[in-house]
């Protein structure tokens, strides 16, 4: 075809120009650089991860002198785990359903709010998403969110206006996102989840940053080979699958990390388990089923596989490596290596070489009784007896919350230590209840081939605490017990500092070196997000964001509700830290546990509360928590006034009534089907409230 010139092209030109223009006041390479501790560009604030800042101003000697700086309220947030981005005097908060508060730095005021309207948009999907969101990236100008019902969004840093939208995902699909996206090289990259929630093939989708146009896709498991491989690395894969995999996804869905390397032009995913869990109906017969729990180097300019290093070959207890992977150039005898480090679910801290994916170290990290450690030569797992459930029911650690799950770690160059917050909490397996053979995961429900989350989880039923672990001598450094079991990332700073805020409130300040504790701060109300740090004009500041959130404010049950963050009860707020800051915390109500509600005249049927119970595991519990105890992430359904009439819980549930507050509308439910989950609530907050009388009567 003769080539013609047209205006669309015409247009292209014009484009390209402005954004050059733009580009020119766009330094990429800040992306890069340790020595600049001015901004936090990106979610582990260089390509590098390390979430170390160089900046110093507050230190081990000043920090006496730190106090609340500043602080906004976020009413629209609910739950908050984001990384803030700071980027030349305006930082970008990211709360629940992806909205985006970008506040002037210096005024306080908010500039501009991003709504993309996530509820609106979900459909179907909005029966699945927690609402959580990790946070942008920013790149020439742009800042990109990824919205949970898998839009991939560009809008205007200065501005909050819309520029393009991507959809990453099937509209109203089994398919969410909760990542933070990453920019590299005009481009910018975002993955999903979904693993659970039905027959899932996870993967990872790179768009160019300028236009929202697709740049590349990577599967991270092989597809049905009738419809042909999409290249090698495919059928690689495919030669570790058994059975008729495709039919139930297989999984691999990366839902957090990814890594940049400038250094060799990789892309690292850290990829998710398998889809569904139990690996005897995804793969009968076995195999490592490539590329689960792993982490897949990806060349970042065409997204083909460079290698791989599989934490858990033939994965089958939701174990995953979507833990951060951090760059760190170590220095062994005088020699640089280039190692990315990563503390996967599985309990194990491991080091690997950049260049080729070879396993340098792996060592446990906490109480691990699947595996009695990685066997060098092999780079493999020597599994225990008994651990994949093969004899029925069995209790390993770490259970399906891992021994250190998303919130982000962070290295310092100094000190030579990782500081990250792990816990020690096993799982029940057991599938003696399931029919391997006939399986299905069904879409939009909770699907996962093990008997799980049937029942409440114990306050107790793991420790936790802050880790400062030296990779070199594979041990760890120093440790703090942390309160309950999910507590926030970390950060550290050039000020031999590491900060960390906790599920009771608590945002402390360690020395880095040797472990003191330092300095603390009650927010007031749990903690999830990692804090950030930036400068302007010449002064330090950290913010955090607080309010509580993630996975275990929803599935947690007792672990996450005994803390007393009632759904919605506490202020959500941005809280700014500098030496000699003076303000206040407006006033915050105190922790508060649920009260369940009981109607003496209401007449409990054994049937329908088994039945209620059954449709409340595969329908609810994914938000109101198994046992129907709420973690805090959504109300708890034992002391909710709607459940208690017939009439208005079916309003919510099957007419959507709360739909643009993220309660989805279950039309594939019967108003029977309604009864006998009112049945169950009524059941469990009796139960509740006798076991609460017994132990006020002792
Ligand atoms: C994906 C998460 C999610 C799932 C799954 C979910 N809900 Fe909800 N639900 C919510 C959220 C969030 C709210 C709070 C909405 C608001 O702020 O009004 C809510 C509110 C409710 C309320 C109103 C409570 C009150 O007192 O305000 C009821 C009743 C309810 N849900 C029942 C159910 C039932 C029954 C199921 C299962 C069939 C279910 N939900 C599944 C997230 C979820």
């Amino acid at each position: 075809m003769r080539y013609q010139p047209s205006l669309p092209s015409l247009a292209f030109v014009l484009l390209t120009a402005v954004s050059i223009g733009a580009s020119a006041e766009f330094n990429a390479a800040e992306l890069d650089n340790e020595q600049s501790g001015k901004n936090w560009l990106t979610h582990g604030r260089t390509h590098s991860e390390q979430r170390y800042s160089p900046l110093n101003e507050i230190n081990a000697e000043s920090i006496s002198k730190l106090g609340l700086a500043w602080s906004v309220e976020l009413p629209d947030a609910r739950q908050i785990v984001s990384t803030t981005l700071a980027v030349d005097g305006i930082l970008y908060v990211t709360t629940s359903f992806s909205i985006v508060t970008a506040i002037d730095a210096r005024t306080h005021d908010v500039l501009w709010k991003y709504d993309p309207q996530v509820p609106a948009h979900a459909g179907e999907t909005l029966k699945l998403l927690w609402g959580t969101s990790r946070g942008v990236a920013y790149w020439n100008g742009k800042i990109y969110v990824a919205a949970g019902d898998g839009r991939l969004i560009a809008v205007d840093a200065k501005s909050g206006k819309e520029i393009w939208s991507a959809q990453t995902t099937e509209p109203g699909g089994h398919f969410y996102v909760t990542g933070a996206p990453r920019a590299f090289n005009g481009k910018v990259i975002i993955g999903n989840g979904g693993t659970e929630t039905g027959p899932a093939r996870g993967y990872v989708t790179a768009y160019d940053a300028e236009t929202g146009e697709q740049a590349w896709r990577f599967y991270l498991v092989p597809g049905n080979p009738a419809d042909g491989f999409e290249d090698n690395a495919q059928r690689m894969a495919a030669a570790t699958w058994n059975g008729e995999w495709w039919k139930h996804g297989g999984g691999g869905n990366a839902w957090n990390a990814i890594t940049y390397d400038p250094d060799f032009n990789h892309i690292y995913i850290g990829t998710g388990n398998g889809s569904p869990w139990n690996q005897k109906i995804r793969s009968p017969g076995g195999g490592d089923n490539l590329f689960l729990c792993s982490i897949v180097a990806l060349d970042a300019d065409t997204g083909k596989y460079r290698w791989h290093y599989q934490t858990v070959p033939g994965e089958t207890w939701d174990f995953n490596s979507s833990m951060d992977i951090v760059s760190v150039d170590l220095e062994v005898n005088d020699r640089v290596i280039k190692t990315l480090m990563h503390a996967p679910k599985n309990g194990f801290f491991y080091i690997l070489n950049r260049a080729n994916g070879k396993l340098l170290s792996a060592e446990k990290f906490a109480k691990v009784t699947w595996a009695s450690g990685v066997d060098m030569k092999t780079g493999r797992p020597i599994e225990t007896a008994g651990s994949r459930y093969e004899d029925g029911e069995v209790l390993i650690w770490p259970g399906p919350a891992g021994a250190h799950n998303w919130q982000p770690m962070s290295w310092n160059p100094n000190t030579q230590l990782m500081y990250f917050p792990y816990h020690d909490v096993p799982g029940y397996y057991n599938d003696t209840a399931i029919n391997l053979t006939t399986f299905q995961a069904k879409r939009h429900e909770l699907s996962t081939g093990v008997s799980y989350a049937e029942d409440d989880s114990p306050a107790d039923s793991g420790t936790s605490g802050l880790m400062a672990w030296n990779p070199l001598t594979q041990q760890v450094a120093w440790k703090h017990d942390n309160p309950g079991i999910w507590n926030a990332g970390t950060m550290t700073t050039g000020g031999d500092l590491v900060f960390q805020g906790l599920a009771d409130g608590q945002f402390i300040a360690y020395r880095a070196s040797d472990g003191e504790k330092l300095w603390e701060f009650d927010a007031k109300h749990g903690i999830a997000a990692p804090p950030i740090t930036y400068e302007i004009d010449g002064r330090q500041f950290i913010a955090l964001p607080v309010g509580w959130g993630g996975g275990l404010s929803m599935m947690g049950g007792s672990i996450g509700a005994q803390h007393g963050w009632q759904y919605g009860r506490h202020p959500r707020r941005l809280l700014v830290f500098a030496l000699d800051g003076a303000a206040n915390l407006p006033p915050t109500p105190p922790p508060m546990m649920v009260e369940p509600l009981d109607d003496p005249a209401f007449v409990l049927d054994a049937e329908k509360v088994a039945t209620g119970k059954t449709l409340f595991v595969r329908h609810c519990v994914m938000c109101h928590g198994p046992g129907a105890v709420a973690g805090g992430g959504a109300p708890d359904l034992r002391g909710s006034p709607i459940m208690m009439h017939r009439e208005a819980a079916d309003g919510v549930i099957l007419e959507g009534q709360r739909m643009s507050r993220g309660m989805a509308k279950f039309s594939n439910l019967t108003t029977t089907d309604v009864e006998t989950i009112q049945h169950y609530v009524r059941e469990r907050a009796r139960a509740t409230l006798g076991a609460n009388a017994s132990a006020i009567s002792k």
